[in-house]
């Protein structure tokens, strides 16, 4: 059961900690500093190697205790290396933010199948290779936890070039519906949010030239939408205001798929 508990709108997570995948990247760090902001201890995750620098420093900005785990989440022994450093640090682990991804772009009848599979191998299954590990110790607790998974609008509609993204981030919705099912009698909500295309320098690299001037005038909010946007999406998410909200993929495009 997804217990209900009385709520003030305030979003706090204090006490609790959260891992963030990605964390050393545009979304998951401003995910972090949403979560710091609101007094959760962070684990942040990533594949750069300044992660831990990034951790330090969201330490000294918030007062709260961060550290960062250099990881792979396509090597198991790494992802498994990311659950013992957070019980060794923090003892318990509440929130664990799917913000990692990487994109190529290419005609399908063009593209690398190895590129398809990286993407798959990084936004779904690293995803999954993670949550597992980390949804069996929320069950082990026995007190809930809260799934958050950066998709996209790539994942349910179709865009130019995007075969191997489309295909990581439709199969990262569907997780999310399964994991959703089968986890609310843990307590645990699995959600998701949809962005389009976000100001950074993943979202930046994908779309220049005419194509970013035609799909500005495709969203009728006229704009491309900014990392903490979609930070703050991630963060409601995260506490007990949704706590009725499980299986959920929000869209956040501006209106973008509406029509
Ligand atoms: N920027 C956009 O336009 C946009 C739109 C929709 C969805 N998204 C999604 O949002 C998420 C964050 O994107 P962003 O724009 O912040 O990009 P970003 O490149 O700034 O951040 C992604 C982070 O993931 C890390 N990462 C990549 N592969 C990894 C791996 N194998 N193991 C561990 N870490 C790895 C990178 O090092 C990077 O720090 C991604 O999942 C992306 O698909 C982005």
């Amino acid at each position: 059961m997804i217990q209900y508990k009385p709520v003030t709108g305030e979003f706090d997570l204090t006490g609790k900690t959260a891992v963030v995948t990605g964390g050393a990247g545009a979304i998951g760090l401003e995910t972090a500093r949403m979560y710091a902001r609101k007094g959760a201890n962070l684990v942040l995750v990533d594949v750069k190697d300044d992660v831990p620098q990034v951790a330090e420093d969201l330490e000294k900005e918030f007062g709260v205790r961060a550290i960062g785990v250099h990881a792979d989440l396509t090597s198991q022994d790494d992802v498994e290396n990311v659950v013992r450093e957070t019980l060794k640090t923090f003892g318990e682990v509440h929130i664990l933010a799917n913000v990692a991804g990487r994109v190529d772009l290419d005609n399908a009848e063009d593209i690398d199948v190895r590129l398809v599979e990286n993407q798959i191998n990084v936004n779904a299954i690293g995803a999954f290779r993670l949550t597992q590990k980390i949804g069996q110790v929320m069950i082990e607790q026995g007190k809930g936890g809260k799934i958050v998974c950066v998709t996209s609008q790539a994942g349910f509609i179709a865009i130019d070039k995007h075969i191997g993204y489309t295909m990581s981030k439709a199969a990262m919705i569907g997780m999310i519906k399964v994991l959703a099912l089968e986890w609310a009698e843990f307590g645990i909500n699995v959600n998701g949010v949809a962005p389009t295309v976000v100001r950074t320098v993943l979202g930046e690299r994908a779309w220049q030239g005419e194509v970013k001037e035609r799909m500005l005038k495709a969203i009728p909010a006229n704009r491309f939408a900014e990392a903490d946007e979609i930070a703050a999406a991630i963060l409601f998410l995260s506490c007990d205001e949704s706590n009725m909200i499980t299986g959920e993929n929000l869209v956040i495009d501006g209106g973008f798929t509406i029509q």
